[in-house]
């Protein structure tokens, strides 16, 4: 019997979708220990927006954080998303940093790690994919779901067969930016599975109202694990939620096997929590309704309001519908990239530049420069030598993968940090955010010590922040 697994994200994606990641440790202590007992496949928990939430607003140490969870949920496996060679920040790190942040990410309690990369260039997932090997962790490989002509479902099956070669342990469909219909869904992942032989999971937001359709034709195509979210927070920007998937499902041969009376338990607790965040203004109604924007310009919900913002700053919102139809010749020029962090804001800032200055790639952005060299990897279509030559202006470009090109960076990293480090993760919190890990660090301190023996460090000039 084809028994459908599911990861619950109520704490990552969900409340990152719905609420800034703003949900605190405390928050969500009392409901753990509960959550643990409903035989989830797995609870996403931890991943780069968390991480940075826990340092930058809610003065948390992301690795205590992921401590207690194990602690309280001791028969769970946890689940943490990782950005490839970009781990939970924004640029390419060593592989040196690399491996050792799988290391202690799998110390500390996580089980699996979803990795996956922006440009679906499976060189930049391989050292986290052997280093997750090495810590007996599953390692998961995502795919960056996209539309656009070269986005077919043969390329998806290549890639997913490339991922199946690397050693990865499962597939997951990443449509992080709710691109996905139900048909689209119900082909892909019948040509995935006819592929490839380790399991496929789904991931799809409700954003454009489809979620729940696209999983339920995602299991009858043969998916065998689904990314859900407690119901208070799902929906909207967030995922299709849980205690329906699991009703949908009961009695049939893709019976989840999960109580729907305990997680109803489950569901109150969230409720409340639900309420706090709706008086508080965390949480935005407009994030509660279905928007088919994603649908229409395929462009990501967040890129959209991205754009929108970027050009109200420069006093040129109603050239909107210039840059959308920008987006795609941008994306084109530079290799097809799929619109996902970090290309997402590459392409769109690109397109924006181009349309208010009134000629294309008159100005150039450094980072679309550094996607055209080769820098964040190889795009999934071959770029124009003429463009790139135009655009590098006589710089060479990268064919290798880029983190070749990197020296190991661990030690140095220790020693930049060495006055703050009280445990051996914070090296790890600090290279990932090297400008708010500091203040993180100097506030754990005063917490510590005491305020006033801060106050004389700085004024011994020790650090600055
Ligand atoms: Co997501």
């Amino acid at each position: 019997m084809a028994k459908i697994k599911v990861t619950e994200t109520v704490l990552r994606d969900a409340h990152q979708s719905l609420l800034a990641t703003r949900m605190s440790t405390d928050d969500m202590l009392p409901i753990l220990s509960e959550m643990d007992k409903v035989g989830f496949y797995s609870v996403e928990c931890w991943g780069g927006a968390t991480f940075d939430s826990c340092i930058r607003f809610l003065n948390e140490d992301p690795w205590e954080r992921l401590r207690i969870l194990r602690r309280e949920m001791p028969n769970t496996k946890l689940q943490m998303l990782f950005r490839g060679q970009n781990m939970l920040g924004y640029r390419h790190y060593a592989d040196d940093l690399v491996e050792y942040f799988v290391q202690k990410a799998c110390a500390n309690g996580i089980d699996i790690i979803r990795i996956f990369d922006a440009l679906n260039d499976i060189r930049n997932l391989e050292t986290a994919i052997k280093a997750a090997k090495k810590e007996n962790a599953h390692a998961q490989v995502a795919i960056s779901f996209t539309t656009g002509d070269v986005f077919t479902d043969e390329y998806y099956v290549n890639y997913a067969k490339q991922i199946e070669a690397a050693g990865a342990d499962s597939i997951c469909i990443k449509d992080m930016a709710a691109l996905l219909t139900p048909y689209r869904t119900e082909a892909l992942v019948k040509k995935i599975k006819a592929e490839v032989k380790i399991p496929l999971q789904l991931h799809t937001h409700y954003t454009s109202g489809l979620a729940s359709m696209c999983l339920m034709k995602g299991i009858e195509a043969g998916c065998d694990i689904i990314d859900t979210a407690m119901s208070p927070l799902a929906n909207g920007t967030s995922h299709a939620p849980t205690e329906s998937m699991v009703a949908a499902l009961q009695g049939t041969e893709y019976d989840t096997g999960l109580d729907l009376v305990k997680l109803n338990e489950i569901r109150d607790y969230f409720m409340k929590l639900r309420k706090k965040y709706i008086d508080s203004g965390l949480i935005d109604e407009k994030m509660l309704a279905v928007n088919p924007n994603a649908l229409i310009y395929q462009v990501p919900g967040g890129m959209l309001s991205n754009l929108l913002s970027q050009l109200k700053q420069a006093g040129k919102e109603d050239q909107l519908e210039d840059v959308l139809k920008e987006v795609p010749r941008v994306r084109a020029d530079s290799g097809n990239p799929p619109l996902v962090t970090p290309t997402s804001q590459i392409v769109g800032t690109q397109a924006v530049f181009n349309i208010i200055t009134g000629e294309r790639y008159k100005t150039v952005t450094k980072e679309f420069k550094e996607m055209v060299k080769g820098s964040y990897g190889k795009t999934p279509t071959e770029i124009d030598p003429k463009f790139r030559e135009m655009i590098l202006k006589g710089e060479e470009p990268i064919s290798c993968r880029p983190a070749d090109l990197l020296k190991p960076e661990l030690d140095a990293m220790r020693e930049e940090c060495a006055e703050w480090i009280e445990q051996e993760e914070d090296v790890l919190t600090y290279a990932m955010f090297p400008k708010v890990a500091p203040k993180f660090f100097e506030k754990r301190r005063d917490a510590k010590y005491g305020v006033d023996g801060a106050h004389a460090d700085k004024a011994n000039g020790v650090h600055t922040v």
